[in-house]
């Protein structure tokens, strides 16, 4: 799995003059099952979350309210993603180092996870996860 498989994936919006509805089902939209949901609130300005990569964990991270940046790493390659749509997420591939940060007030961020939260998943030191990727 490689940065270019970390992608904007558009999710379907059925239209209605009452307010629009989308959605996100396992293995659809999404490419892995859904086993966990969390969401990230009342987020002082200024503030950077993540800094950590999984070993395992797919996730989809979906701006349900104002806006942030997602900023991937896999150790040679950077990408800064802009998110400021509920009816878009980013799919973001196991062992890629990651950071948010540039929340916008009232910004909700929801992540959707492939796994229950397990702390052995994670790498939170940069160089044990470019060791881990690249042997480097
Ligand atoms: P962390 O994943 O480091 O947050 P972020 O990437 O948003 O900065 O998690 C922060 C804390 O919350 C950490 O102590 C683990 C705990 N946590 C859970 O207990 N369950 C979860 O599903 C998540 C995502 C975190």
């Amino acid at each position: 799995m490689s940065i270019a498989d970390c992608r904007i994936i558009d999710l379907p919006i059925i239209k209605d003059p009452r307010g629009n509805l989308t959605f996100v089902e396992s293995n659809n939209q999404i490419p892995f099952g859904i086993e966990r949901v969390y969401y990230l609130y009342d987020v002082p300005g200024g503030s950077e979350r993540g800094g950590h990569a999984h070993k395992g964990l797919s996730q989809f991270i979906i701006a349900m309210s104002g806006s942030f940046d997602v900023v991937l790493d896999d150790g040679k390659n950077k990408k800064r993603v802009h998110l400021n749509r509920s009816f878009q997420g980013l799919y973001v591939c196991p062992m890629m180092w990651r950071e948010l940060d540039n929340f916008s007030s009232h910004s909700v961020c929801m992540v959707l996870a492939s796994q229950k939260y397990d702390e052995a998943d994670y790498y939170r030191d940069y160089g044990e996860f470019m060791r881990a990727r690249w042997g480097t």
